[in-house]
């Protein structure tokens, strides 16, 4: 078997599609806040990225760029005023942040609603919920950009490329490898929403090829170059690849080359579907910022 790649760049591409769509039957344009401290390179591309999407769809985005000396109150002080500003809908603090400050002090001095991240302590209560209502709101979980809620961005990309590709999760055995809040739990979360039977491998686990090998879906989620073999992937699962390492190449154009925690070229052999790096699960993680993003201003009322 060969499998079918996912494609990431044209799911996302439609998505953005769709909600330029949707922007344009709002009274005020939807406001992203975008805060960038200190200078690491893969940072500062994110961070370029997400306000050319920004562009694209409609979203105005204002930009707030930080030394690495920067205090945590300075952040919090612009925080509080991002916050009380009704042109922001919402408000993105580029992670990781200088080791100075306390990431998790920044983000639950984000107000909920403005949360586009999805990573407030309040939503991901939401999300690690089992509940079918966030205050009076229901929540449907088969449809995730209609949930009251922000979900935080790579998850939600990882499901809507599933959905969008026709892959069926109920009942089935999904294996997350990786166990971090920005990604493999609340993924976790999500597939167990959608009724899969949900497996979360780590660093202790005793023989993850062997837990691999029974999942249906596997979503690597652990920043390790390459880790997951055409050996551990059960013939026809399914491959989600979350992971975006950069490898020294002599040959490639800037000595280096990107690739994702899968072994690409093995495990297509044996998977039915697979996403490729890059082009796979990174552009929808920029496609749910904004999707987050547009719904934040409709619910704002604005
Ligand atoms: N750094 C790596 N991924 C993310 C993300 O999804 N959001 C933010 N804010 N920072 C990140």
């Amino acid at each position: 078997m060969s499998g079918e790649d996912i494609d990431g760049k044209a799911v996302a591409a439609t998505i953005r599609g769709e909600l330029k769509e949707r922007v344009s039957s709002l009274r005020s344009p939807p406001g992203l806040a975008v805060i960038l401290v200190g200078s690491r390179r893969d940072s500062q591309t994110y961070v370029r990225m997400k306000k050319k999407a920004c562009e694209e769809v409609g979203i105005q985005s204002f930009g707030f760029d930080y030394p690495d000396t920067v205090t945590e109150d300075e952040l919090l002080q612009k925080i509080a005023e991002l916050n009380s500003d009704d042109k922001v809908h919402g408000i993105l603090v580029q992670l990781p942040l200088p080791k100075h400050i306390n990431e998790d002090s920044i983000i639950e001095a984000v107000h909920p609603t403005k949360d586009v991240d999805g990573l407030h302590p309040r939503n991901n209560a939401a999300l690690c919920s089992t509940g079918t209502h966030v205050g009076a709101e229901k929540v449907d979980w088969a449809d995730l950009s209609s949930v009251p809620f922000h979900i935080p961005c790579t998850p939600q990309g990882c499901i809507e490329l599933l959905d969008r590709s026709g892959v069926e999760l109920k009942g089935k055995n999904a294996v997350v490898i990786g166990r971090s809040n920005l990604v493999g739990l609340p993924v976790a979360m999500l597939l167990m929403h959608r009724d899969a039977t949900v497996t979360i491998v780590h660093s202790k686990t005793t023989d993850a090829p062997g837990v691999v090998g029974r999942a249906d879906v596997v979503v690597a989620a652990v920043g390790r170059a390459e880790m997951v073999k055409k050996e551990w992937i059960k013939e026809g699962a399914v491959v989600i690849d979350v992971g975006i390492n950069s490898v020294d190449d002599a040959s490639a154009k800037r000595g280096y080359r990107l690739v994702g925690d899968v072994d690409y070229a093995g495990c297509k052999e044996v998977a039915s579907k697979i996403t490729p790096v890059p082009g796979g699960v990174g552009p929808m993680t920029i496609a749910m910022l904004l999707r987050n993003t547009v719904n934040s201003c409709v619910r704002s009322g604005a």
